[in-house]
């Protein structure tokens, strides 16, 4: 894990973001983030996980402000950027956020060259001299595995896993001290997701990345992120390292979705049971509230007070079998 004891580059407080979805005849409130908090340190990979419409994509959004928050705090910097929007605001945003989006040919603009997508992060952050702009992009290329000679050709030229490196590189060559990739292989083929995965993780190292990566399931952000949040209806249940969520994880739909991703190992494929959750089933709030706990160290758990005592007794639990089995 990295600098937890430094100052997190974001920090998101009791974020909550709310949709009117009034109709004519009825109003309706989609609550789409619930109270959420988390921070992401620098050179760390923050893995938010949860399926489909459980909130991810609206946090990131709202992170770089393309939706404002109804409640709830959120800081770049130590910078609150939840107030009214500016000009400067959104320069601030801008300069410091990119964003790598999950389809490639809905963000890429079809009637830009790769350069001149690529290069108007660098204009808008200053840069002038054309030549210097042109050395940067031909220099991005190269990293993400493309070559200079692309450079004039348009995003409908291009593979799916191609459009997504570019959509890299132009993420990366502004050096952000953040990157939001929102499921950034999840509409790709499965053979090229392992290929834009490795690339990501080389340059995180080489350029020590500070990256929020959304997914909808455990097993992309396994080999990816340092620490994970995992999301359920809004909701953040379950924070911990990412050793924690895979050897000890505790909430009950923490563990359904560590049932959900298969098992490389033919043995342990065959064996893999599929849980369920079902809150109702699982938890009665009715008297005692649910909150963030902390049942060890660095790692939280949306809880009532009864329930931690129960995971923390059970943590200690394999604490010590773990142990035991070591000696
Ligand atoms: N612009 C919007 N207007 C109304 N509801 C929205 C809007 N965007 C997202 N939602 C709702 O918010 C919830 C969370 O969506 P989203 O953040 O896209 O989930 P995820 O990225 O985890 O799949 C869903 O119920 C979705 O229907
Ligand atoms: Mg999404």
């Amino acid at each position: 894990m990295k600098e937890l004891n430094s100052n997190p580059i974001l920090s998101v407080k009791n974020l909550n973001i709310s949709f009117n979805t009034n109709t004519k005849f009825k109003k309706h409130i989609v609550k789409a983030v619930d109270d959420i908090s988390f921070d992401v340190y620098p050179g760390e990979t923050f893995g938010l996980v949860g399926e489909s419409g459980c909130g991810k994509t609206t946090t990131g959004r709202c992170i770089i402000r393309l939706y404002s928050p109804s409640g709830g705090s959120i800081t770049l910097h130590g910078r609150e950027i939840t107030g009214p929007m500016t000009k400067e605001l959104r320069r601030y945003i801008s300069s410091n956020i990119s964003m790598i989006f999950q389809d490639s040919m809905e963000s890429l603009n079809p009637r830009m060259t790769i350069a001149e997508i690529i290069g108007e992060g660098l204009r808008v952050k200053g840069l002038k001299d054309k030549n210097d702009i042109l050395e940067k992009i031909y220099a991005i290329l190269e990293k993400v595995g493309l070559t200079r000679e692309q450079a004039g050709r348009y995003p409908h030229e291009f593979s799916g896993g191609q459009r997504q490196r570019i959509g890299i590189a132009r993420a990366i060559v502004v050096a952000p001290s953040l990157i939001i990739a929102d499921e950034p292989v999840s509409a790709l083929d499965v053979s090229i997701q392992a290929q834009v995965i490795n690339l990501l993780n080389d340059l995180k190292k080489e350029l020590n990345l500070t990256i929020l990566f959304i997914a909808h399931n455990l097993s992309v952000v396994k080999y990816f992120s340092d620490r994970i949040g995992v999301m359920y209806c809004g909701r953040l249940l379950e924070v911990a390292s990412k050793e924690e969520i895979y050897q000890y994880p505790y909430h009950p739909y923490t563990r359904a979705l560590l049932s959900a991703s298969p098992n490389p190992n033919p043995l342990s494929e065959k064996r893999r049971e599929r849980l369920v959750y079902e809150p109702a089933k699982e938890h009665d709030y009715s008297a005692e509230k649910p909150e963030m706990l902390e049942i060890s160290e660095n790692h939280l758990i949306f809880a009532s007070q009864s329930e931690a005592e129960q995971y923390r007794k059970l943590y200690e639990r394999r604490i010590e079998n773990d142990t035991n089995k070591k000696c």
